[in-house]
């Protein structure tokens, strides 16, 4: 595949048609690392209250780490999944214990925080340090999965590493906080699961599913 053609084209449809949203307005770690962990298994429309409520009242992350545990899980309340948010707490008191209160830097450290895997670790790191890791969640998987007409499930740990592998290789290492938010939008507006837009596709020409007519629907 002709790399530099898909990630300018991903880029330039990502700039120009992408949800303007409040954690992509920041480059904050600790406002990015809330929105990840909100949006896991939440959607947008019902995390974005969530998310301002969140940063609105605890806009550091000092503020997080002093509260009382009872204090967070109130502002939960309703998203379910609650052990989020006493990972979220426990992680807020390790950055001021073991990061003197700093947000980590580098994916290692990011990546101890409690609640924190692979996918939120590189998300963390891209979207606020520019750091070459490549985002792996379904909806760059199924994105990937169509791009390279490669139908291997991901439920497998061989899945897994498989389609990891696959996303470092296409990831733009100059530009991963834009390419990795690119291909997450792209998943989840354009490249959907059951009606995918595929001749609106700024990278229609590059899918090997496209091209074979084998997108599933
Ligand atoms: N889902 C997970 N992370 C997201 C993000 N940064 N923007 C939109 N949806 C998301």
């Amino acid at each position: 595949m002709n790399t530099q053609y898909f990630h300018k084209e991903l880029s330039e449809w990502f700039l120009s048609h992408h949800r303007v949203l409040p954690w992509r307005e920041t480059d904050d770690p600790y406002k990015i690392w809330i929105s990840e962990i909100i949006l896991q298994q939440t959607r947008v429309a019902q995390g974005y209250e969530y998310y301002m409520r969140f940063v609105e009242h605890f806009p550091e992350v000092g503020q997080l780490a002093q509260a009382d545990e009872k204090e967070v899980l109130l502002l939960w309340q309703g998203l379910g999944y609650y052990s989020r948010a006493r990972n979220l707490h426990a992680a807020a008191r390790q950055i001021i214990e073991k990061f003197g209160g700093r947000f980590p830097t580098n994916y290692t450290d990011i990546h101890s925080l409690k609640g924190v895997g692979d996918y939120t670790a590189s998300a963390i790191a891209s979207f606020a340090y520019n750091a070459p890791y490549a985002v792996l969640d379904g909806n760059v998987y199924r994105v990937l999965s169509r791009m390279l007409d490669d139908e291997t499930p991901i439920d497998t740990t061989y899945g897994k590493k498989h389609f990891q592998e696959c996303a470092n290789q296409l990831l733009d290492t100059d530009n991963s906080r834009v390419y990795n938010q690119a291909v997450m939008e792209l998943g989840a507006i354009c490249c959907t699961p059951l009606s995918p837009q595929c001749a609106r596709c700024p990278v229609n020409t590059l899918c090997k599913a496209h091209l074979h007519n084998t997108v599933r629907l």
